[in-house]
């Protein structure tokens, strides 16, 4: 970002939810949503470094400690990056639900990072502001991964490959490209969602996936729905992961049934996401997945259908 004229003393920053792994890309692939979306104001303050957090929206659960809060670990990112010994005061206002898959703290980190560096006229490039927010997202799941922070940030269906520093590539998605999520009303860790895992796969599984990984960004490159659909499978993750959300697998196939290209889980879950083209078919794919996820465990959903949000975090207030 440029310099502006005199620094300003208060930024706020929206960051939208994200979808990952998108089925074949554990840990290297991931969305931007249109909404849900956290926001952080970073204010200029007396003293040194970060003076204070607070969060709203988080019905107390989330920590205002800067060294466990995820934009405080962003902006404190920003500050060691930029040098600069200025106090700052973080609001964080959580707008994407706990705890649900779809890249609440992956947001919080990046809108922290986006807004200190705007206060203090940083001009980060999106590599450094990346980084920064990865520090604040790695305290939350115990693990580098940047396939929410990254959409959240620049927006659009992106490819992140690990390594430092992370690349980013933004790949094109069809027009007609809807997604539906539905979000029950159950809570999974990333941490403990990480721990099931284990540390092997067969390569057979191995071979799966890196074929489907590739075979989906061919298909993005393409704008071939029939690959998409092939590809958008996981047989790494959501094999040991479905046990941890209860009726997973009628709804993930509620939502094919209803007209949905391919479904999983959304992250570690609990949220299930479906890539539907157009916005009847998610509308229909979302509906079918809240009266299976009633039917199957028991639990009401919140549902999101939105585009692919292209813009990723934005300032909205500077002043
Ligand atoms: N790729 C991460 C995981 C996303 O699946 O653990 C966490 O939301």
């Amino acid at each position: 970002m440029s310099k502006p004229a005199r620094l300003p003393l208060k930024v706020r920053v929206f960051a939208p939810a994200s979808v990952s792994n998108l089925g074949c890309g554990f840990d290297i692939f991931g969305m931007a949503l249109e909404r849900p979306g956290d926001e952080v104001v970073v204010r200029a303050a007396e003293g040194k470094g970060i003076v204070s957090v607070s969060v709203t929206g988080d019905g107390g659960r989330v920590p205002t400690d800067p060294a466990r809060n995820a934009a405080g670990l962003a902006v404190n990112g920003v500050l060691d990056r930029l040098g600069s010994a200025a106090g700052v005061a973080i609001e964080v206002r959580k707008g994407i639900p706990l705890a649900s898959g779809l890249g609440g703290s992956a947001a919080s980190a990046v809108a922290g990072a986006v807004a200190a560096d705007a206060l203090l006229g940083g001009g980060l490039d999106r590599t450094a502001l990346l980084e920064c927010a990865m520090i604040g997202e790695r305290k939350g799941s115990g693990a580098d991964h940047a396939d929410n922070a990254a959409p959240s940030l620049i927006g659009g269906f992106v490819l992140v490959l690990p390594g430092h520093p992370p690349k980013m590539v933004q790949l094109p998605t069809p027009d007609d490209l809807m997604v539906a999520v539905a979000h029950p009303a159950m809570e999974v860790e990333t941490r403990r969602a990480r721990t099931v895992l284990g540390d092997t796969i067969p390569l057979s599984a191995g071979v799966q996936q890196w074929g489907n990984a590739a075979g989906m960004v061919a298909g993005l490159l393409r704008g071939d729905w029939e690959l998409i659909a092939r590809c958008m499978r996981d047989a790494v993750a959501e094999p040991r992961r479905a046990q941890l959300v209860p009726g997973f697998e009628t709804v993930k196939a509620s939502a094919i049934d209803a007209g949905a290209v391919a479904a999983g889980l959304s992250g570690s879950g609990p949220s299930v996401l479906a890539l539907c083209r157009g916005r009847t078919a998610a509308d229909s794919a979302a509906a079918a997945m809240a009266d299976a996820f009633r039917e199957a465990a028991g639990v009401a959903s919140d549902l999101v259908v939105s585009h692919a949000n292209t813009e990723g975090a934005r300032v909205v207030e500077m002043g």
